[in-house]
């Protein structure tokens, strides 16, 4: 690779990196303003210095409660004796909550780019909120900690790079990843900045390594209308690229993706379909938090994300009937 080709790659990589920024201090704005509890966000993000407009917490609100609800389900059919692994997990703060509501897996995994894992790890480590919950669910024996990684009994974080499955692979490995357990990987707004053909490769390799799993994506969709276009516009402005949009199509898109890479059953909803499938009581409560003018806007939005979840069931749990 030329040297100018290499500096454009990292130039890519940091706008995708700097992504997990713009997730965390939105979820930590919507958090702030009541429509979900998240007491370790702020460890993690500073607080917006401007208010988020109220169809981006909403939609927020959605995303963060349409792949609780399928995790759940999954911890729930497994009764917890499973792996979670979240792929790209950035500053995302699963782990924590689970163990608040009990509900740990037998382990909890994290991968993002080293850079991000760094910048976690110095959080956890510098605030006990955060590394108490760790240290609690530990054994007795010291805890393995260096610049870019982590591994404790329950929670271990990998600096890894997603695109090479092989490096990725041996350090889960070497931190017992167990492949026969059941196990749900999660990709909460990642596989969009990967090529189809790198993604495509991720959702093989895990539907070939684990024999009882399921893949839990939320991301883009129907990026082919005009609306999407002015997404795709907005982010490549700034310097970041979409550079998975072709699999982001349509729900028959993202499905077939699974599909055609392993995995046995496979759906996909639009963000409008799962925000209307929520629980009536919770969307009556964040909907009186703060004056919505544009529902059209908000419809629009959600109508371009989606969760799309797969799944392969050797123990035979009823993973295929995973609904909202
Ligand atoms: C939009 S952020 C989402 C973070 C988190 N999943 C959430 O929803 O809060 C995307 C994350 O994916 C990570 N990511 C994207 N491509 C990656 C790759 N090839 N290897 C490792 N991490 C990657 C980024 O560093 C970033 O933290």
């Amino acid at each position: 690779m030329s040297r100018g080709a290499q500096s454009d790659s990292d130039t890519a990589d940091e706008a995708v990196r700097g992504t997990c920024d713009d997730a965390s201090i939105c979820k930590r704005f919507a958090v702030s303003v009541g429509y979900w509890k998240d007491p370790y966000i702020q460890y993690f993000v500073r607080q917006a210095k401007e208010r988020k407009a109220p169809e981006i917490n909403r939609g927020y609100y959605a995303r963060v409660q349409g792949v609780h609800h399928l995790l759940k389900a999954f911890l729930r059919k497994t009764e917890c004796k499973c792996q979670i692994i979240n792929l790209g997990a950035g500053l995302d703060t699963t782990f924590w909550k689970l163990k608040d509501e009990n509900l740990l897996p037998t382990k909890y995994f994290e991968v993002d780019f080293p850079a991000i894992v760094a910048r976690k790890l110095y959080h956890i480590k510098s605030k006990p909120p955060l590394s108490k919950p760790i240290m609690e669910t530990h054994g007795s024996e010291s805890l393995l900690i260096d610049a870019h990684s982590l591994d404790s009994s329950r929670y271990s974080v990998i600096g890894a790079d997603l695109r090479n499955l092989k490096d990725m692979e041996e350090r889960l490995k070497k931190f017992s990843m167990d492949t026969q357990l059941p196990t749900v990987l999660v990709a909460e707004c990642v596989l969009v900045y990967m090529t189809p053909e790198q993604s495509s490769r991720l959702l093989k390799w895990a539907a070939d390594t684990f024999p009882t799993a399921m893949f839990i994506n939320y991301e883009q969709v129907n990026m082919g209308d005009r609306f999407g276009q002015i997404m795709i516009e907005n982010l490549q402005r700034r310097q970041c690229h979409l550079t998975g949009v072709e699999a982001c199509q349509s729900l028959e898109s993202q499905m077939e993706r699974m599909l055609s890479n392993g995995w046995e059953a496979a759906d996909a909803w639009n963000m409008n379909t799962v925000y209307s499938c929520l629980p009536r009581v919770d969307l009556e409560r964040i909907e009186k938090l703060e004056f919505l003018d544009e529902k059209e806007l908000l419809e629009q939005l959600l109508i371009h994300y989606c969760i799309s979840w797969a799944s392969k069931d050797a123990l035979s749990l009823g993973l295929a009937q995973t609904t909202f």
